[in-house]
């Protein structure tokens, strides 16, 4: 049955009293927009409820819709890399700005769809009540959505990528890459090259969190 707040964002979802179990059960019923209706389940954010560091992907794809954790596909496999290369180990809460999959079928293969403008907006306030929780010494948005998710339409990846800038979160933000933008690399030394810099952004990440 549709009940008043139906597909009008996450706001009408969030629970009176929070915390990230509660935040992640209410989430789970989430109906602020069109995406639940395809998916298999709200893909919650995951790690210490005090970490240090919060890393805010987009979307979660194929392997995380069906298994329900972030980050476990082709794209967290490069990312889990990347963080340890960087020294970021322990203490990382990683979710992202929209918690349900969104894809189209090719075939019988299901091809991930860029969120719209509005779904990135109807799943924020899940977002902005895990900042809230967790309270991280360190943002890092993982790619253009997380970025814009966090920061505004106006924001530009491509002129302020790698570099701490002003937000309206408490907390220092930086934004880099989306990780599936090393595996989109057309070949082996663009691949590394783009690693490199992911990995140099996440070490710049890692040592901000561990200087206050
Ligand atoms: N890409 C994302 O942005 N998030 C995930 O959880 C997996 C892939
Ligand atoms: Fe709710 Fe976000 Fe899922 Fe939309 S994508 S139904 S706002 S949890």
């Amino acid at each position: 049955m549709k009940r008043p707040g139906d597909e009008a964002g996450a706001a009408a979802y969030l629970p009176r009293q929070s915390s990230l179990a509660s935040l992640r059960n209410a989430a789970a019923k989430c109906k602020g927009c069109d995406l639940y209706k395809a998916a298999t389940q709200t893909v919650f954010g995951e790690g210490p409820s005090r970490a240090r560091i919060m890393l805010v992907g987009e979307q979660p794809g194929d392997a995380e819709d069906t298994e329900g954790h972030p980050f476990v596909g082709p794209a967290g496999r490069l990312l889990h890399k990347a963080m340890k290369a960087a020294g970021m180990t322990g203490g990382v809460y990683v979710t992202n700005a929209v918690k349900h999959f969104k894809y189209i079928w090719r075939g019988k293969r299901r091809i991930h769809a860029k969120p719209k403008r509005l779904e990135i907006l109807a799943c924020r306030p899940w977002l902005e009540a895990e900042i809230l929780e967790v309270r991280p010494a360190v943002i890092v948005a993982l790619g253009a959505t997380a970025a814009q998710s966090l920061l505004g339409a106006a924001f530009r990846l491509t002129k302020h990528r790698g570099t701490f800038v002003s937000s309206p979160w408490p907390c220092k933000l930086l934004a880099t890459i989306h990780p599936s933008a090393i595996l989109r690399a057309p070949d082996e030394a663009g691949r590394d090259a783009a690693m490199r810099g992911f990995v140099a952004d996440l070490r710049l990440a890692a040592r901000a969190a561990r200087s206050g």
